[in-house]
């Protein structure tokens, strides 16, 4: 079968609903303000798969939505960036999810009501979308109730139909912690999580500890830390830290680590070293910050190129 993408996306989906300038976080019985409101797309998966469509790269997407309003805005904001949507699956018995955040300053709270993600099922990824494209991401495990006893047999599928892999698990809100990376790293090629996230999962407090745990299990390891950057883990035993690119005006950083994931995998489908594509990785991370929510700072490949320039002093090759 023809490869006609070069990644397809595995993952949730959903609207984020994003009030800015907020006078103070709710308390109960009371009403506070905020100064701007923006309704975009959202979810961590959908925010991967757009952004790595604007930088040139053939994406699928596998995810469920309701048949709604917020359903429509998110197929039609993934169609915009040339996101292919063939895949998604438009389940009528539940409403499309939402994430209401609040922003504060540079940190976030978030709410978020998973409708129909929550029911997309390994047997919802059909062999035929995993033989379409020639990398398979998967992302937010902890938010996909449906996905997680099953999520090894995916990624072992993925593998066999001559798929690379990658993994972010992203934050557990219910902060469990009860999955055992250890046993799905082995069909990992890349494992994509920020510090916070891979000292929780290992039950570590120490990123040394932690890489000490999954070494043995783990291909490629990328670890995020926001304004600090990044650290890549090779299998053949390099470690390489990668200081943020500076960004002295961030709007947010709502997504940062999806684009991050993004700007990596960009490099890494077209056969790039790790190294380069830890550079691209930083890169898209810091762009992300550029512009509100995960997507804005992304709209085509020329306005990339040119923030990437202006802001960051640096000439991509896209
Ligand atoms: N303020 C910033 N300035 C410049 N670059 C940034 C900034 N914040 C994040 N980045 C870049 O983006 C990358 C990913 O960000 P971060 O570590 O916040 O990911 P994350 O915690 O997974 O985020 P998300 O909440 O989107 O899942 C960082 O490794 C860094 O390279
Ligand atoms: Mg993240």
């Amino acid at each position: 079968m023809e490869r006609k993408f070069q990644v397809l996306t595995v993952g949730e989906l959903n609207a984020d609903l994003i009030l800015n300038q907020i006078d103070g976080f709710p308390e109960i019985g009371k009403e506070k303000l905020a100064k701007e409101l923006a309704l975009t797309l959202g979810s961590s998966s959908a925010i991967f798969a757009s952004n790595l469509s604007s930088l040139g790269i053939k994406v699928s997407f596998v995810g469920k939505i309701g048949e709604d309003t917020f359903g429509n805005l998110v197929q039609a904001s993934l169609n915009a960036k040339g996101v292919d949507t063939s895949h998604l699956i438009v389940d009528k018995t539940s409403v499309t999810g939402i994430t209401v955040v609040l922003n504060y300053g540079e940190d976030r709270a978030m709410m978020t009501c998973p409708g129909a993600m929550e029911h997309l099922k390994v047997k919802d990824v059909a062999d035929e979308a995993l033989q379409s494209a020639r990398h398979m991401h998967f992302a937010s495990l902890f938010l996909q109730k449906g996905m997680r006893d099953d999520i090894i047999e995916l990624f072992w599928r993925a593998k066999k139909c001559g798929l690379t892999t990658s993994l972010d698990t992203q934050w557990d809100p219910s902060e469990k912690w009860d999955f055992n990376c250890k046993a799905i790293l082995p069909f990992v090629d890349v494992f994509l999580p920020n510090e916070k996230e891979l000292l929780l999962l290992t039950g570590t407090s120490a990123i040394e500890d932690a890489m000490a745990e999954i070494k043995p299990h783990a291909n490629t390891v990328v670890v995020k830390n926001g304004s600090k950057g990044s650290t890549l883990y090779t299998k053949d035993g390099k470690e390489v830290h990668l200081d943020a690119f500076l960004n002295e005006q961030v709007v947010d950083a709502i997504g940062a680590g999806d684009s991050f994931n993004a700007g990596f995998i960009s490099r890494m489908v077209q056969g790039y070293p790790l190294e380069d594509c830890q550079v691209y990785g930083n890169l898209a991370g810091a762009i992300n910050t550029t512009g509100a929510g995960g997507t804005s700072a992304f709209n085509s490949k020329e306005s990339i190129i040119s923030v990437a320039r202006e802001i960051f002093n640096f000439e991509m090759n896209i």
